[in-house]
């Protein structure tokens, strides 16, 4: 049965934690999907682990857009958030009433995710209005990324730990169904998560939050040049690939692949009438 933003809220009331991972084609959806994991997330982080950018800030809609529609074919339960990516719902309201409603509508989404505390509150507060859940994301927002001057845990001074309360507090008070924690220490997502009625999903932000959210690549071990202290790897996925493309250039190499058992063959009596009578390809019956 599909997951709704109520069955995701229905888990925080009942102390059930949430499990969350990123997916960005159909066949990794389909595989988290019947793993059971509630929520998935098509997130801009497609930028820099599927595209190759450093940051997620040269992400279009159009990407978001066209692996969001793969990652919905393959989730037959799971509610697909998609990410709304870096000044695709900065410049006004309508603008980012439009772009989501592609996302929903085309792209097949069930909900969409915008990164920003209280000066998005409005904007929220727009779309959830006009029926389209929102996620919320706070603490270190990678699309602020050079105005954060990196990619930083947030939250550490006092007033740094009151705006992130305020702008956990302004989001749900503008009807944000869940919030994202990213990169925020332990003890102050505990408090947020404690203060709110909607169920905060954290990265990097400690095992108090309701529910945790990886990027699939991290936690399949896909990504080995550089760890993020947040990530576990639940695979080895880039050594046995590795070793996969090794031993089968080796064996293509060696003439061992393919062999007899991966290949096709011809009726014998055709196979005769083709050498006896030296027939051209277009005349085999
Ligand atoms: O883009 C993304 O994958 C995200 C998660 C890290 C929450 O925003």
């Amino acid at each position: 049965m599909r997951v709704t933003i109520s069955t995701i809220q229905k888990m925080k009331a009942r102390g059930q934690r949430i499990p969350a991972l990123t997916a960005y084609d159909f066949l990794t959806a389909r595989l988290v999907d019947a793993a059971g994991v509630p929520l998935v997330l098509v997130g801009d982080s497609l930028g820099m682990v599927f595209l190759g950018y450093e940051t997620t800030i040269p992400v279009r809609l159009s990407d978001v857009l066209h692996h969001t529609k793969a990652v919905t074919r393959g989730c037959e339960n799971a509610l697909v958030i998609a990410d709304m990516p870096f000044m695709t719902y900065h410049i006004s309201e309508e603008q980012a009433l439009e772009n989501a409603a592609l996302l929903i509508q085309e792209g097949g989404a069930h909900a969409v995710k915008l990164e920003g505390g209280r000066h998005m509150a409005p904007t929220v507060k727009r779309l959830v209005q006009c029926g389209i859940p929102v996620m919320g994301h706070i603490g270190l927002t990678p699309q602020s990324v050079h105005q954060l001057g990196g990619f930083k845990v947030q939250g550490k001074s006092v007033e740094q730990a009151q705006r992130l309360l305020d702008d956990a507090q302004a989001l749900q008070d503008a009807g944000a169904f869940a919030i994202v924690l990213e990169c925020v220490p332990a003890e102050l997502s505990r408090i947020i998560t404690a203060r709110l009625q909607i169920p905060t999903i954290g990265i990097g932000a400690g095992p108090d939050c309701d529910g945790e959210i990886q990027v699939i690549s991290d936690l399949l071990g896909l990504v080995t040049d550089f760890v993020p202290k947040h990530t576990k790897h639940y695979a080895q996925l880039a050594d046995e690939i590795r070793s996969a493309l090794d031993r089968y250039v080796a064996d293509v190499a060696a003439r061992a692949f393919p062999t007899e058992q991966q290949s096709f063959s011809i009726d014998p009596d055709v196979l005769a009438r083709l050498v006896a009578e030296d027939v051209g390809p277009g005349e085999i019956r």
